[in-house]
């Protein structure tokens, strides 16, 4: 069991879209995901409402401060994976999600004012460190990165994190109308019309190299159901 928190105290960086993606191809792959829905605007949750039941996931929703170790405690035998989706802002909430997770991801655009909310997680992921002795791992994701050219802005931030050597992912997540449609249309990538949404298959490539990425970095081991049903497949693929 292993618990991702996405955190940026700058709302717009892009949290809410990698969770989803993030949880969706984690599911598609056999892993239990539970996300913790803690933004204000429940854009999780009302997808999880017009989706129908999503194989593998679960929502919570109006997650606190005082509630997230609880979710934690009575789902962990349930659960794969927890994706926290934190709201862009610097609360108890912040703090105590991070302190409960395994790896820290901070999505940041390729801007400044997203930058320094970034930065803001990393003093406190410092803070925590110093103070508590409390070592979390942490990573950037650069989001809505333009799949053609490559902005002033977005070189100004990767030199800015390259220079205080924080580690950013090699996957970048692009900027896909298919990542924003998804929130309208419910289910997963998969479930969508190749023909009415342009670069679909780019869209799933990029989601899915992001998750194998994060899988790399926050390994979990297949619940025993999932391998055998994988087995299952290899073998009847075969
Ligand atoms: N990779 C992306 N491609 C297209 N649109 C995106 C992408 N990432 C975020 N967006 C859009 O940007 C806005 C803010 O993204 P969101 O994920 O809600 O950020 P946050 O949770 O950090 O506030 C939303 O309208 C969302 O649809
Ligand atoms: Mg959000």
């Amino acid at each position: 069991m292993a618990v991702i928190t996405f955190a940026n105290t700058k709302g717009g960086a892009g949290k809410t879209t990698a969770v989803l993606l993030l949880a969706t191809e984690l599911a598609r792959k056999g892993y239990r995901v539970t996300i913790l829905d803690a933004d204000p605007q429940h854009w999780i949750t009302r997808w999880y409402e017009i989706s129908g039941a999503v194989e593998n996931i679960s929502v919570i929703n109006f997650v606190t401060t005082a509630s997230l170790p609880q979710h934690l405690s009575e789902n962990r035998h349930c659960t794969d994976y927890f994706i926290v989706d934190l709201p862009g802002a610097r609360n108890p909430l912040l703090a105590t999600a991070i302190g409960l997770s395994d790896h820290v991801l901070i999505p940041i655009q390729g801007c400044a004012m997203d930058a320094r909310g970034g930065a803001q997680v990393l003093e406190l992921l410092q803070y925590l460190e110093d103070k508590a002795g409390i070592r979390i791992g942490y990573s950037v994701v650069l989001t809505r990165v333009n799949s053609l050219v490559t902005t002033r802005a977005l070189q100004t931030v990767k030199a800015l994190l390259n220079e205080r050597q924080v580690p950013v992912l090699d996957t970048a997540i692009i900027e896909r109308s298919a990542f924003r449609d998804i929130f309208d249309c419910g289910g997963t990538l998969y479930g969508m019309d190749a023909n009415r949404v342009s670069n679909l298959g780019k869209a799933q490539e990029n989601a899915r190299a992001f998750c194998e990425e994060m899988m790399g970095i926050v390994p979990v081991r297949l619940p025993a159901s999932a391998r055998n049903d994988l087995a299952e497949n290899i073998r009847s693929a075969a």
